[in-house]
């Protein structure tokens, strides 16, 4: 049997998340929205490219929780995106309403299934989606962490003029401005990048990544990423359902792992099967753990204009 694989919200990422599933055989996809007809059209166009692109898969459009009954993953995007000017923060009330409402339909229908949260503020939103569908911190994952260091990494080897494939970023920390890129940690073809680019250099690259989500609003004026944040979230879902055991950052309940705790956060995991499989926990200097903290206390601010 295939496995099944539902995304609610069928705007900009939930549907290149989609293309992404198709393209990679990741298994059956079910595009869900509350908009009648967009996610029945997306999808149906999805699946008469198959015959083009020689993907064999079942691809459905629908308004109605009961067709994604029994998902081995879902993810999860329903939600607006920013606009110019507006911080990911700005979202909590209007997101959190949808996320609450999204996740009772999707533990009803899918009871065992793994979620995967896309929607912003993003740590704010899995804290909330944990403590609304009481899944276990193991099966409630949020993507932001991949996103930051494929930004960061897309950055590095625009300077050092190299391949993106020889360059391997770390990015830890909340999905906001205050996200921790942590330079020792990230290297290419091995060597720290601290040993290849002067200080300034890397400054200049750790902030352009921390304001990468904002580069792409002010650009588009309309809607933000899409591209690379479904991409993000397909090698989550690749790992789980490949049970790839992969260590890759991403926001999860912490239970005093970093010294925090009832947080939600990006930390990097090893996914697999079972969703979370293990939270690593690496050594960080003194500034780096003061920025870790610095990140934490503005999810801690953005999680009490929550209503729980
Ligand atoms: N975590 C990340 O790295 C990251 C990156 C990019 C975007 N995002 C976030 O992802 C979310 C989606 O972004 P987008 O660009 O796809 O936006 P979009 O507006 O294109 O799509 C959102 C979709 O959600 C649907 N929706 C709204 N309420 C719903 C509900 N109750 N049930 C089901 N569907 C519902 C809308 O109809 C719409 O189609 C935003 O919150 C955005 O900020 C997160």
């Amino acid at each position: 049997m295939r496995d099944k694989i539902s995304i609610v919200g069928a705007g900009f990422v939930g549907a290149t998340a989609a293309h992404w599933c198709a393209v990679k055989e990741l298994g059956d996809v079910v595009l869900m929205d509350v908009v009648d007809g967009m996610p029945q059209g997306k999808a149906l166009d999805l699946l008469e490219a198959g015959p083009v692109e020689k993907y064999d898969l079942r691809i459905i459009g629908t308004n109605d929780y009961q067709d994604t009954a029994n998902s081995d993953i879902v993810v999860v995007t329903a939600g607006l995106p920013r606009r110019p000017g507006m911080t990911r923060e700005d979202l909590v009330s209007v997101n959190g309403k949808i996320i609450r409402e999204v996740m009772e339909n999707v533990v009803a229908h899918s009871p065992n299934t793994i979620v995967i949260l896309v929607t912003n503020p993003l740590d704010t939103m899995v804290y909330l989606a944990k403590h609304v569908s009481g899944l276990p911190r193991e099966r409630i994952i949020g993507q932001a962490g991949i996103l930051d260091s494929a930004r960061m990494s897309a950055f590095v080897a625009m300077e050092l003029n190299v391949s993106v494939e020889n360059v391997h970023s770390f990015v830890l920390g909340g999905h906001g401005d205050e996200m921790v890129p942590l330079p020792r940690y990230s290297t290419v073809a091995g060597i720290p990048i601290t040993e290849l680019l002067p200080p300034d250099r890397i400054e200049a690259i750790v902030q352009r990544t921390r304001k990468g989500g904002g580069e792409i609003v002010s650009l588009l004026k309309k809607g933000s990423a899409f591209f690379a944040p479904s991409a993000a979230t397909m090698q989550m879902v690749e790992a789980i359902l490949k049970d790839r055991k992969q260590i890759l950052p991403c926001a999860v309940y912490l239970d005093g792992e970093y010294g925090l705790s009832d947080i939600c956060f990006g930390v990097p995991v090893k996914l697999g099967a079972k969703g979370v499989e293990q939270i690593i926990e690496i050594q960080l200097t003194e500034n780096e753990r003061a920025a870790m903290e610095q990140s934490a206390s503005l999810i801690r601010s953005s999680m009490s204009a929550l209503e729980l």
